[in-house]
């Protein structure tokens, strides 16, 4: 061996390197993510090795030496051939959350590809990918270059992550889950990030949730995680922001499955429900930021004003119903949106007492949704397309005794007992109007992130 060749690593010394609170280098990193990916470190170490940073927690370099090892222990998707800007949104999950049937269509009709992949409902928290198929025939599981074929028609595409992207993640995803390594920053950053940048994004808006129903509950947690995404996200070359905005209640008026398509395409068809004002709003800030970030225009208040015009002129609606066909949906059940809509069994809770409706938990409400049907307590189970739950009143409401707060939905009457208690204890009705709170608090750019994590504590 010549003197300059680097010294063999092994795996165990990786291990107490970490343990003992060095910093691992990038090609120290790299070794541990191939092995993850090919099979050839033994899950025992991987999964000590995960502790030792859950432990001790990463600093920005490794985590942007995770994120780029692990973007690139698979295949990728390559936007290139395209000929546009490709822009993504992702959110950290919530309850009612359905911007990415509005944000794709909108920043794809201003000329932007966006290539989606997305997951599915775990635990209190809707999946984009579980809605989709509650249109018949909807394909979510393309190959990538039936992916392609989508995005060069339509513009937007919104699918699965194949087997072979990011195999790494899938590895140590799965890891985590059975040894409490979850809730690490630096984990949870290059989790996220590795799949979103193997898509190959010139630019990323992140929806980082904060609020009773957001996965990070600690404010400071959330913001740490916002800017850490950012930083690590721009080194690696693609522009990014994250916002910071509220899950204090669910997002718009539907939490479900067929039921939130229903909102989201009412708001497409230009309609206004009050109790969809805030999803309409937040989708029109996302996308205004994709618009920006994408190039199109100078400022993300421009980038709104383009995306309202896609929504007022019909053109977001097109792509959309576009993007359906294309992966194999039936898009006649649009024709007579709520005739689509066949739950087993419903319910309606009205309010106990007059006043206003006040906090919410929403953690216990995305608890309630997926107890009615919609979500899955472990992977693999099968959702109800038609279960979830109406909201009648949002925060600050108003609300007079007996006035409906919620319809639920189920598969059969005996699933709406559970919920309906949930409900009952997860919405507080208040004398006094609770303080408004605002849809986004914060927004990391660049030089917001960079500055905060010098002054971070972690
Ligand atoms: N979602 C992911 O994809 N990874 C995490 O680590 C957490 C949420």
């Amino acid at each position: 061996m010549s003197s300059s060749a680097p010294a063999p690593l092994h795996i165990v010394d990786l291990i107490r390197k970490k343990r003992d609170g060095s910093a691992l280098d990038a090609r120290e990193i790299g070794l541990l993510v191939a092995g993850a990916a090919n099979g050839s470190i033994p899950l025992e170490q991987l999964s000590a090795w995960l502790m030792a940073a859950w432990l001790r927690g990463l600093s920005l370099a490794e985590t942007q030496a995770l994120t780029l090892a692990m973007r690139d222990s698979g295949e990728k998707f390559s936007p290139a051939r395209l000929g546009k800007v490709a822009v993504d949104k992702h959110s950290t999950g919530g309850v009612g959350d359905k911007t990415s049937f509005l944000v794709a269509p909108l920043a794809a009709a201003c000329g932007l590809a966006v290539p989606m992949i997305s997951g599915r409902a775990l635990g209190h928290t809707g999946g984009t990918l579980d809605k989709l198929e509650a249109i018949p025939g909807f394909r979510t599981a393309l190959t990538l270059s039936e992916f392609e074929t989508v995005l060069a028609k339509c513009g937007a595409s919104i699918v699965s992550q194949t087997p072979k992207l990011v195999p790494a993640d899938r590895v140590l995803y799965a890891l985590r889950d059975r040894t409490a390594t979850v809730e690490s920053p630096g984990l949870i950053c290059a989790s996220i990030l590795s799949k979103k940048l193997a898509a190959g994004l010139d630019a990323l808006v992140l929806d980082v949730k904060t609020g009773s129903g957001a996965f990070l509950r600690k404010r400071e947690d959330a913001e740490y995680l916002a800017a850490l995404m950012v930083a690590t996200a721009e080194a690696a070359g693609t522009r990014t922001v994250a916002l910071m905005t509220d899950m204090g209640q669910p997002l718009g008026r539907m939490a479900g499955n067929w039921i939130e398509l229903i909102e989201a395409v009412e708001l497409l068809r230009g309609q206004r429900p009050t109790a969809s004002e805030d999803l309409r709003e937040l989708s029109l800030i996302l996308a205004g930021w994709m618009i920006h970030l994408g190039g199109k225009v100078a400022t993300p208040e421009m980038g709104r004003q383009f995306a309202e015009a896609a929504l007022a002129d019909g053109s977001a609606l097109r792509v959309f119903f576009e993007m359906v066909a294309a992966q194999g949906g039936d898009v006649s059940v649009f024709d007579d949106i709520d005739a689509f809509h066949k739950p087993g069994a419903s319910q309606v809770v009205e309010a106990w007492q007059g006043g206003f409706v006040a906090e919410m938990d929403t953690t216990a409400l995305g608890w309630a949704v997926q107890r009615l049907g919609a979500g899955r307590e472990k992977a693999g189970e099968p959702v109800d397309p038609h279960a979830g739950i109406e909201f009648h009143a949002r925060r600050g409401a108003r609300v007079e005794a007996g006035q409906p707060l919620a319809t639920l939905y189920a598969t059969h009457a005996e699933m709406l007992a559970e919920p309906v208690e949930l409900i009952r204890k997860a919405i507080a009705i208040q004398k006094e109007s609770p303080q408004p709170v605002p849809l986004v608090s914060r927004i990391f750019t660049r030089a917001a992130a960079d500055a905060y994590l010098k002054d971070a504590v972690r």
